[in-house]
């Protein structure tokens, strides 16, 4: 049974593919069309989806006229009453059509649970906004999954998350990241004041509908002390729910995982990209073992929505799922333009399925020394209290952070943690001493791991920056041509 998911007409438009169990491919649209967050396929990703077709079945993640009920309810009427945002009509041009429609939510906890190590967990998920639930708990056992609760529509975490990202002059849906990174340069001063004015914590209702946004809530104060209060308070919620689900796992039950005998929750859509509050909730140690699938919010779903419609485990053995650069990872050349320049790109091996940059289509430079963060900064031109990732050998991760309770590895860059080795890689450290760590075994990535391990033996540094490789305004870098255009652009190397 080979099969084709799909998401589009939303914030991040990608396809995947699944052979029976086997993950074959998955990708966004937009490192094909160049348009950052694309909400639209393209005929170059659908082209290279069908070069691992013919299909049996195509599977849409979500349903779109539950969506569009919920639209009217909102009165987005102009949503409502066009067809052409209508997924079967935005694929006829591909010549596809849909087999099956699932639930977003479903989706969500489908991917999350089938492509985890787990054959027994609580299922957790948070997101803006689907067709009406906005976030769901689920009981998973084996193959089977059951829904335990949910909240509807316009109550919403992550919808209230991306009406601040919109307050504080930022693209709702799209830069809660850049939110999130700001929170660490704030005071919480207006926690109280959300909780008033906005969100009940005990029910999770919001107060306003606040899907056409905050407008000017709190005018003139500084948005470093709103990021902070939102994050405070989704924090908050978050963990509030997390302990209220471990109420499910039944008395003295110590399932079965991968990394041994513990209480596993696997968490999903897009509010678990917030890798602040994930640190959070793990620090909590309600639950031994989390997995978070390193696509968790809708693009992820063009695989959850496999997982939901076949309903059990998918092999999931690397997210390097996309577009393939054919040829060895370059580990001598990498370290010969390091060691002279501090800084070389990486286009290299099959694209990562996921926002983050994990080392195939990375921009990698020395972190040691005070001036390579305003280095990187030249040619990433962003907001200069944003931070950069460092990618860590995995043996040496807990001699240099200290990572949340439970959390082993961090393949994924999914937690942050403090760095715990004093003030030798001031770049890749936070205004709050913590980083967004990413760690590399020899099987998630063998090139990467081994470009670490030469590094390490040069330098006694097991650490690399590891920041996107994009040029400024596009999306991360796809294929050779691609990865030309960077080199010859930015004058840094492209191996
Ligand atoms: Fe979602």
């Amino acid at each position: 049974m080979r099969i084709l998911g799909i998401n589009c007409l939303n914030h991040d438009a990608a396809m995947a593919v699944v052979n029976d169990r086997d993950i074959l491919w998955a990708a966004h649209a937009e490192r094909y069309s160049k348009i950052k967050n694309d909400h639209y396929l393209n005929q170059a990703i659908v082209d290279e989806a069908l070069t691992y077709g013919p299909f049996d079945r195509v599977v849409y993640y979500e349903k779109p006229w539950n969506k569009k009920q919920r639209q009217f309810s909102a009165g987005q009427y102009d949503e409502v009453f066009q067809l052409g945002n209508l997924p079967s009509q935005h694929l006829k041009q591909f010549g596809i059509k849909i087999d099956e429609y699932v639930d977003h939510h479903h989706s969500h906890a489908a991917g999350s649970y089938y492509t985890s190590p787990f054959s027994d967990a609580i299922v957790m998920c948070v997101d803006a906004i689907g067709e009406w639930e906005t976030m769901t708990v689920w009981r998973a056992r084996g193959k089977r999954m059951e829904k335990l609760n949910s909240l509807r529509y316009p109550h919403s975490i992550g919808l209230l998350y991306s009406a601040f990202t919109q307050r504080c002059g930022l693209k709702p849906c799209e830069e809660e990241y850049i939110l999130m990174g700001m929170s660490a340069y704030g005071k919480p001063r207006y926690r109280d004041a959300i909780y008033r004015e906005l969100i009940d914590l005990r029910t999770y209702k919001l107060k306003r509908n606040l899907h056409r946004g905050l407008g000017d809530w709190m005018p003139g104060v500084d948005p470093m002390d709103l990021a902070a209060s939102i994050q405070k308070v989704t924090e908050e919620l978050l963990l509030r729910l997390w302990n209220w689900s471990t109420g499910f796992i039944p008395r003295g039950q110590r399932a079965v995982s991968r990394y041994g005998t513990s209480r596993n929750i696997c968490y999903g859509g897009g509010v678990a990209l917030n890798c602040v509050a994930n640190a959070v909730l793990m620090n909590q140690g309600v639950y031994d073992d989390c997995w978070i699938m390193p696509n968790p919010g809708d693009a992820g779903s063009s695989l959850g929505c496999i997982a939901a419609s076949q309903q059990k485990h998918l092999k999931w053995r690397t997210p390097f799922l996309g577009h393939n650069i054919e040829g060895e990872y370059p580990v001598d050349a990498l370290i010969k333009e390091l060691t002279e320049n501090k800084m070389v790109g990486v286009a290299s091996g099959r694209a990562e399925f996921g926002p983050r940059a994990l080392g195939n289509r990375s921009l990698l430079a020395d972190p040691r020394g005070p001036e390579i963060k305003d280095t990187v900064n030249r040619i990433k031109r962003r907001q200069e209290f944003r931070p950069f990732a460092p990618a860590i050998l995995e043996e040496d991760v807990h001699e240099y952070f200290a990572m949340p309770k439970g959390v082993k590895r961090a393949p994924y860059m999914q937690y942050t943690a403090a760095y715990t080795h004093g003030n030798d890689c001031p770049a890749i450290l936070h205004c709050d001493g913590t980083s967004r760590v990413q760690t590399v075994n020899k099987t998630d990535n063998p090139g990467f791991y081994e470009l670490l391990t030469q590094w390490k033996k040069r330098t006694g540094c097991p650490i690399l920056l590891n920041t996107s490789l994009n040029i400024k305004g596009e999306p991360i870098v796809n294929d050779k041509a691609d990865a030309k255009r960077f080199e010859t652009k930015y004058n840094v190397r492209v191996l």
